[in-house]
Order: C-alpha cells, then structure tokens, then sequence
C-alpha cells in the first residue's frame, strides 16, 4: 500500500492540547501538514499554534469540541472541513475516561462518558470523513488505544474496556477499507513518562479525573 504523503495534507487531530497529541502536532506540521488541531482547553490549542506558526510552519486551525457529547465530532468534522476541505487524514488521539474499580465505578455517567470520548466520538468522525476518503481513494485514519486493551488492572476496567472497542472497531475497518485505499492504523501506547501513577485506593467510586493521570507503566511489581 502506498505511504501517505504528509506535506500539505489536511489532518484533523484530536487531543492536541497536551501530551502524545501536542507532540504529535508539532511532528506533522514540521512534515508540512495543514493541521486542524482539537481538544477542550483552547488556551493550549492556541499555544500550540503559535509554536508552529512561530517555526514559519502553516498555523493550525485551532477548534474547540468536548468530545464527552454526543453530536460534538460531527460538528467538529464540519468545522475542520469548512476550515481545512476535504480531510486527508483523521488522527483519533483525544482520550479521557474514568478511574475506579469496575464494580464501583458500573455504568456511572464518568464510565458513560468515557465511551463517547474513546469509542463513539472516533466512530461518529470516522462516519462524517471516510465516505469521502473511501470515494477518493486515498486518505487515513489513526486510532490511538492503549495497551490496557490486552493487559488491564484494577481501577482501570472501565477504560480499558473503551480502548478495547475502538481496537476492534480499528480492525474492522481496516479489512472494510483496505480495497479502497484509504489507510487504517491503530497506535498502541504504552505508558509515557508524563503520566502520573494511579492512586492507590480508588475503589470508592468512579473519578471524573482525566485519565491523563491514570496511566500506569504495565510492568508488574514482584511479590514479595
Ligand atoms: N500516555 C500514556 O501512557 C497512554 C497509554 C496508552 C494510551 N494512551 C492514549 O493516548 C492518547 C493520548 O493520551 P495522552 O497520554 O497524551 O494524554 P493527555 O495528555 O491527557 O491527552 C489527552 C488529550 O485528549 C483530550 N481530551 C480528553 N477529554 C476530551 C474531551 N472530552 N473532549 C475533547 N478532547 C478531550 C485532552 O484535551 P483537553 O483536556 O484539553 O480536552 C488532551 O488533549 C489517549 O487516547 C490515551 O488514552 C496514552
């Protein structure tokens, strides 16, 4: 299958105000990508751009969207698409959620949440761009998920279980797409170094705290 070619094509990244999206940014801008960048913190969205544009790279498109709602990907597909034409590539980064023992945390609105986020808010941006990618030919869509897919613990079930959706929604469209050209490409991290430790005792309940912080390394501690 033929690379996807970067310089000057449209990208809409979700999830660019901190993190693996911000970095991210800055890599597909250096490689020429007209960016489309969203996230709910737009004073980070603007920061971002200005770092670009200050590089004499082409500033991003900066658009506000909380994804935990229903209808916000499809208005935020159009606002790319008004801001950038037809999308080229689709990098479904944003990812939040909800801490706590699974048989606490059960379907509380965080958990709900965390589904629209990780799961429905990907699918419903997939739905609004690939149609067109698929009458093209060409174009891509990254979904980031998470190694906590194969490999959970406590405190994480209901989090885990969301990347695990999306890894098999991935798959799915990858065989679905694969005779039209567009790309499919599921991103798998592990744990980064700018994620703190899970707290030791969450079974309370669920935490509307961002998993931006829940994260933590797979490798498992020896017994003693
Ligand atoms: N870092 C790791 O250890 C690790 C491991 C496995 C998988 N991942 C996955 O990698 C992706 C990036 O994570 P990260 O580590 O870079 O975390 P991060 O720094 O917390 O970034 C998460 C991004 O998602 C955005 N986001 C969260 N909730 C949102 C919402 N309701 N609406 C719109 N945007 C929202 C955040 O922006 P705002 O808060 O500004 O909205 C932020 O830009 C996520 O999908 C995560 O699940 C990370």
């Amino acid at each position: 299958m033929a690379k996807v070619a970067l310089d000057g094509a449209a990208v809409l990244l979700t999830g660019a105000s901190s993190g693996i999206g911000r970095e991210l940014a800055l890599v597909l801008a250096d490689r020429g990508a007209r960016l489309a960048i969203a996230a709910r913190r737009r004073d980070r969205l603007d920061q971002l751009a200005q770092t670009v544009a200050d590089k004499g790279q082409q500033r991003p498109k900066v658009i506000e969207a909380d994804l935990a709602h229903r209808g916000a990907a499809q208005a935020l597909a159009a606002e790319a698409e008004a801001e950038l034409g037809p999308v080229e590539v689709l990098v479904n980064n944003a990812g939040g959620g909800v801490g706590g023992c699974q048989w606490a945390v059960g379907d509380a609105d965080a958990a709900r949440d965390a589904f629209e986020i990780n799961y429905w808010s990907p699918l419903a941006l997939v739905q609004a761009l690939v149609p067109a990618m698929r009458e093209r030919r060409s174009g891509a869509v990254v979904n980031v998920t998470s190694m906590s897919q194969v490999s959970t613990w406590p405190m994480f079930g209901a989090y885990a279980a969301t990347k695990a959706a999306l890894a098999l929604a991935t798959e799915t469209l990858r065989l679905e797409l694969e005779r039209f050209g567009v790309h499919v490409v599921e991103v798998i991290p592990g744990p980064s170094r700018h994620r703190r430790r899970a707290p030791r005792d969450s079974c309370r309940g669920s935490s509307k705290r961002s998993m931006g912080g829940w994260e933590r390394p797979l490798r498992r501690r020896s017994r003693r």
